[in-house]
Formats: structure tokens, sequence, C-alpha cells
């Protein structure tokens, strides 16, 4: 049976941790969802570890369509979330509205869009419309020449209450999961306590409600320097099959991230 919002949501609720990694291609889809992968996201980190792009922002509306169709095709079983790429929902609500809509035909069944206070509207005018958003907080990779480089956000008091209190916005404007990235722990676990809907980490620490890697990242074939919360699942896999697995494990049993992988 197909998970839904609705099973994440109960999942957050229960303490039982949600397992999420990137996908962007039909064989990927079926491997990850034997593995046991509730979430399938088809991020426009695929402008990095697919194109070759130093950021996401090349990707275009396009690219997340035909990527998001490919996974939906391999897919049986997980919920889908697609990325809105750069640009896309920057626009008018009506074109944005439409955008959001091309995706979801294609085999969304949730848009993700990054932002906090400034998204708003957009959320509002999306989820009112009956399409569900999920938020992304924290390091926003659309973002990264505004942020000035690939960095921890939300350090220290000011920095902190704001993006808790961007969270509580995100989740009152209708945003029915939110994804943070690279900010300290203890802030993912204040967030994660003080909204309703599931929080999904990436280099915020094992309280969130569920934990997304790069596909690439964790199995180890995408070249360069890794963020520290970055786990190599290849190392003691026999598999990439294994390695998947190995993540599942992992996250289900709150094992990771560790420490090591936190901020
Ligand atoms: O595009 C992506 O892969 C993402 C994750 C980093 C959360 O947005």
């Amino acid at each position: 049976m197909r998970i839904t919002l609705t099973t994440l949501q109960k999942m957050a609720q229960e303490g039982s941790r949600i397992a999420m990694l990137t996908c962007y291609d039909a064989s990927f889809a079926a491997v990850l969802e034997e593995a046991g992968v509730d979430s399938l996201l088809v991020g426009d980190s695929l402008g990095n570890v697919l194109q070759g792009h130093e950021s996401t922002l090349p990707v275009t509306l396009r690219d997340m369509v035909y990527h998001t169709q490919c996974v939906a095709r391999g897919s049986k079983r997980a919920f889908i979330v697609g990325d809105m790429s750069f640009g896309s929902f920057q626009v008018s609500p009506e074109e944005t509205l439409r955008n959001a809509v091309e995706l979801m035909a294609a085999g969304a069944h949730m848009v993700k869009i990054e932002g906090g206070r400034p998204m708003l509207e957009t959320i509002e005018f999306l989820t009112d419309r009956g399409i569900p958003v999920c938020g992304h907080l924290g390091l926003t990779p659309q973002s990264v020449h505004a942020l000035g480089g690939y960095r921890v956000q939300g350090r220290g008091e000011d920095a902190g209450q704001l993006l808790l209190r961007e969270a509580k916005q995100l989740e009152q404007a209708g945003a029915g999961m939110i994804v943070l990235e690279a900010i300290p722990a203890a802030l993912a676990r204040e967030v994660t306590a003080a909204i309703t809907v599931p929080t999904i980490g990436i280099g915020a620490g094992v309280e969130c409600s569920g934990q997304v890697l790069v596909l690439h990242d964790m199995l180890d074939i995408f070249p360069g320097k890794k963020a520290r919360f970055v786990k190599n699942f290849m190392r003691d896999a026999g598999s990439v099959q294994g390695a998947i697995a190995a993540y599942v494990r992992e996250v289900k049993a709150k094992t990771f991230p560790g420490p090591e992988h936190s901020y």
C-alpha cells in the first residue's frame, strides 16, 4: 500500500523514524523501496550529482518534471516529494501554481519549496489549492550565493529563534513537512518539539522525525569533499542494496546520525 503524508505524520507522532533518500530514476526507486525507504525526494541536488553543476541553480522545472516522472514509474510504495526548481516558485502565484501542478502531474505527492518567511504566502496559496508543500529551512542550497557558501545555519540565539519562528509560521501556512538542513542538533530538537508536522533532518541531528541524505553521497559515488553530516554507507556494505538497507536500519534505530555527523 502507498505511504501517504498521513502515514508519515502518524509515524512522526508515534516517534517512529522516517527514512528518506533522494532518488532520480526508476531503477533506484525500486531498489530504495525494496530496502524500506519510506519517502523518495526527487531533489534538485540532481543538478550536482547527475548534471555536474556546481550548484542547484541551473536546474530547470523541465529537469524536475522529467526525473519525477522517472521515479514515479519505478515506485509503488514510497511517498514522493518533488523539488520546485530555483525560479519556479519566485514568480506570480498563478505561475507558481502551474509549475507545482506540473510536478504533481509528473507523479510527485508533495512539492518542496526552499525558504522561510518570504515563502509563507506561496505555501498558503498552494496548500489552499490542494497541493501539499514541504518546507525547507536552514541551509537552503538555492540560496548558496546569498548565504556566502554552504554553511551551517541557525547558530546563535537570534538565528536559532528566527528559524524556530519560521518553522512555526511554515506549519501555520500549511506546510505538511519541513526539511531542516545543516543546523545545530539542539535547535532541530526544539523545532521538532514545537511543531506537529514531521521534520526531516540532513545535518540536523538525530531528534528529527526522519532523515534524508543525497543518494550519491551516502553511496560514496559523488567525488569531492563531503559535508560533516554525510556517512559513507558503502564502506561496510557488500552492495548498493546492503548500503541502503543499513541506512534504513540506522535511521529507524536512531543510531544515524551520530554526534560525529551533527552540529
Ligand atoms: O535537493 C536535495 O537533495 C535536497 C536535500 C539536500 C534535502 O533538497
